[in-house]
């Protein structure tokens, strides 16, 4: 079977096929035939060297769908040949990978394996985001980086169904794609200053949500425009997620913008708050990621979400995924089809 490993950091290109042997499922775990897998922006990182959850060399994919081909000692026999989804520590750019059957969720019937890739990772964090940590309410506003993408797709639709007013920052040719679902302003950031659009739009209140994965000086502003009892939620830093190579002076910076602002004295003065999400990182009980995943699988079920697949490609062209969406093309998740 077929893995794509990152050999080296560097551009898409050090993305490489090896042939290997089929895993055998361990104790407690299922080998799943892999349909789709999700490409996240944390492999672009990984690929750059810059994410320690992929020490390099590794194969990155941190989630597929597909379907139980084997099952390992001490799991039940009759997860062999359901549909599943799973999140996975590494490993789903492959033919085949074996996971832990804790990770494991049986997909809705109506659910296919492209969309159960574009699942988990996007729909769990914009979920700990939006409703979990960030408690929006129906009578605020949210502003929403990068919500043409994987993790911003999801969080708009969260957000809509909890029926919030949605600023939405994307390059200007996803605007009508947001518009059409359910964002009510959008904000090019390329071109404007999201600072001064956003006081625009609200009135100079500012907005009670804000969902930054930008870093730097997005995070300095972002907290400018918080209004009193706002929430921050900070979850990436994109900004030093793309170039050809490791860019240690874009991280230091980033993460020196982010000390910045962030003082004990100054959140008490706003009365606002700072949040931060890494699923990648929980350190919960598997049982409880489980049962946040049901319940949006439930949503999922019920048509309140639905995965936005912004383009598909064979496993052997991974380079090319990662190029679509350094390039900030992707209108929702990417995804690599063995
Ligand atoms: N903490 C966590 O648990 C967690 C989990 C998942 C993802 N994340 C983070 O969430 C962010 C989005 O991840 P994703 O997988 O959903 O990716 P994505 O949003 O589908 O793709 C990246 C998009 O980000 C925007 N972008 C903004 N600045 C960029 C830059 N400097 N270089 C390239 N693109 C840039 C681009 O869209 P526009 O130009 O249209 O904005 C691009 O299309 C990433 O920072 C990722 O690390 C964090």
């Amino acid at each position: 079977m077929r893995q794509v490993w990152i050999e080296r950091a560097g551009p898409p290109d050090v993305l490489t096929v090896r042939e290997v042997e089929e895993p055998a499922p361990a104790a407690g775990e299922v080998r799943i035939r892999v349909e789709a897998a999700g490409v996240n922006f944390g492999d672009i990182m990984g690929r750059l060297g810059t994410y320690p959850a992929l020490p390099i060399p590794c194969v990155p994919g941190f989630e597929v769908g597909g379907r139980v081909e084997a099952v390992g000692q001490c799991v039940d026999e009759a997860w062999l040949g359901r549909n599943v989804l799973s999140m996975l520590p590494r490993g789903g750019y492959a033919d085949a990978v074996c996971a832990a059957a804790s990770a494991v969720v049986e997909r809705p019937a109506e659910m296919s394996a492209q969309e159960g890739a574009a699942f988990p990772v996007n729909y769990l964090t914009a979920h700990l985001l939006v409703e979990r940590m960030g408690a929006l309410t129906p009578d605020e506003t949210v502003l929403i980086h990068s919500a043409g993408g994987g993790v911003g797709t999801a969080a708009v639709q969260i957000a809509r169904s909890i029926g919030a007013q949605i600023i939405g920052c994307a390059s200007g040719h996803k605007h009508d794609f947001l518009k059409s679902v359910g964002v009510d302003h959008c904000i090019d950031y390329t071109e404007e200053d999201f600072e001064t659009r956003v006081r625009d739009i609200t009135g100079g209140r500012g907005v009670e949500l804000i969902l930054d994965p930008i870093g730097g000086q997005s995070f300095r502003k972002s907290c400018r425009v918080l209004a009193p009892t706002g929430r921050l939620g900070i979850y990436g830093m994109s900004a030093v997620g793309t170039g050809k190579a490791r860019n240690w002076l874009g991280s230091l910076k980033a993460a020196w913008g982010t000390r910045l602002r962030f003082t004990p004295p100054g959140l008490m003065s706003q009365s606002v708050g700072v949040f931060g999400v890494n699923l990648g990182n929980l350190g919960i009980d598997p049982e409880r990621l489980r049962s946040w995943l049901t319940r949006l699988l439930e949503s999922y079920h019920q048509g309140a979400l639905r995965p936005v697949i912004g383009g598909t490609f064979p496993l052997e062209n991974a380079a090319d995924a990662h190029r679509l969406i350094e390039s900030r093309q992707n209108v929702g998740k990417v995804l690599l089809l063995p």
